[in-house]
């Protein structure tokens, strides 16, 4: 991943990371020295996609531990910055563990970030052969390097296929109203070499039905029991058109996405941002509902590339099956 600097680091004593709310103006590498700074780098999308919010917060913790303030506080206040990626309570929760049990939580965010980095490998590369006939892929919101500490999820997907000199054009929706498609998505495939072309959201549908598209592939940041998943706002639009035309409908997402403690979609929490993310250019007042996530129910998704196989329907027993492997 030398073509950036890392999306999260250790510097010794804080954590750094890209601050992605600048891209692509500039490239700007911020070091949060206190808990405060991580929890707010979190919350303002500073630092966003599941993985990297999970091993921040992950890193976040260690440091607050180091600096003397309370574990469980510490880590309560960093899983509510986002309430819907679970990536991020599994992996706070990991690190308060391994604190209780009396190991360096520091070690656990360092394996995490590791470990996030050979599973998204290992998700690209299922994916590449799943989707080897596929030429034309459309992904949504971003879920590449800026979002995890490797090549990403359903981005690592199109980077394997690129490194293994499939024909690829991917199509970057948007991502209203944050932007991470057109802002990070394009920026990140265009630095790669990966032939990307930006789409307005709305045009989606009619990119599916028109433009050639072999396949759908985007990330989660919550993955139900029963395989309804929770991804960026926009998804399930997506996955119905898809549906509607044909087209396969992908997720790519690492085993921490999964959560079994979680029955069916409609028991995700759904994160509802500020009214004014969706009013710039308009009047302040104007009543507006920003909800940042959606839910993608499981019959309208073809199979879950994780870094442990592709998963099939039924969903119930191959999530099991998966998480306990
Ligand atoms: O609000 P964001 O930008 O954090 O939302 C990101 C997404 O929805 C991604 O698809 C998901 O987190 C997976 S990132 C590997």
């Amino acid at each position: 991943m030398s073509d950036f600097p890392p999306s999260v680091a250790w510097t010794g004593d804080a954590v750094r990371i890209i601050d992605q709310r600048h891209i692509p103006e500039r490239l700007e590498v911020r070091d949060l020295d206190t808990l405060e700074d991580v929890v707010d780098a979190i919350a303002t999308l500073a630092v966003r996609g599941a993985n990297v919010i999970g091993t921040t917060g992950a890193l976040g913790f260690a440091q607050a531990v180091r600096q003397g303030l309370d574990p469980e506080e510490s880590a309560r206040r960093l899983i509510a910055a986002r309430p819907t990626a679970v990536n991020l309570r599994v992996a706070v929760n990991a690190a308060l563990a391994a604190q209780g049990e009396g190991r360096d939580p520091l070690d656990v965010a360092l394996g995490l970030l590791d470990a996030d980095a050979e599973q998204c490998r290992r998700i690209g590369e299922l994916g590449r052969d799943e989707l080897r006939d596929a030429r034309t892929i459309l992904t949504h919101c971003n879920t590449g390097k800026l979002a995890t500490t490797g090549w990403g999820t359903a981005l690592g997907v199109l980077y394997a296929k690129r490194e293994a000199g499939h024909e690829l054009h991917v199509l970057a929706t948007e991502t209203r109203p944050l932007r991470q498609g057109a802002r990070l998505t394009a920026w990140e495939l265009e630095r790669s070499g990966v032939d990307v072309r930006l789409i307005a959201d709305s045009a989606a549908a009619w990119a599916l039905a028109k433009g050639g598209v072999d396949a759908v592939v985007v990330g989660a940041d919550r993955i139900a029991a029963n395989g309804d998943t929770a991804n960026k706002i926009g998804t399930r639009a997506l996955a119905v058109a898809a549906h509607y035309e044909g087209v396969p409908f992908y997720v790519a997402a690492t085993l921490n996405a999964i959560d079994l403690s979680t029955p069916t979609g409609d028991d995700i929490e759904i994160e509802e941002r500020e009214a004014r993310e969706l009013l710039d250019g308009l009047h302040a007042e104007l009543p507006a509902w920003n909800p940042a996530f959606d839910v993608t129910p499981a019959e309208l998704i073809t199979g879950i590339i994780t870094e442990v196989g592709v998963l099939r329907p039924p969903y119930g027993p191959s999530l099991e099956g998966a998480v306990s492997s």
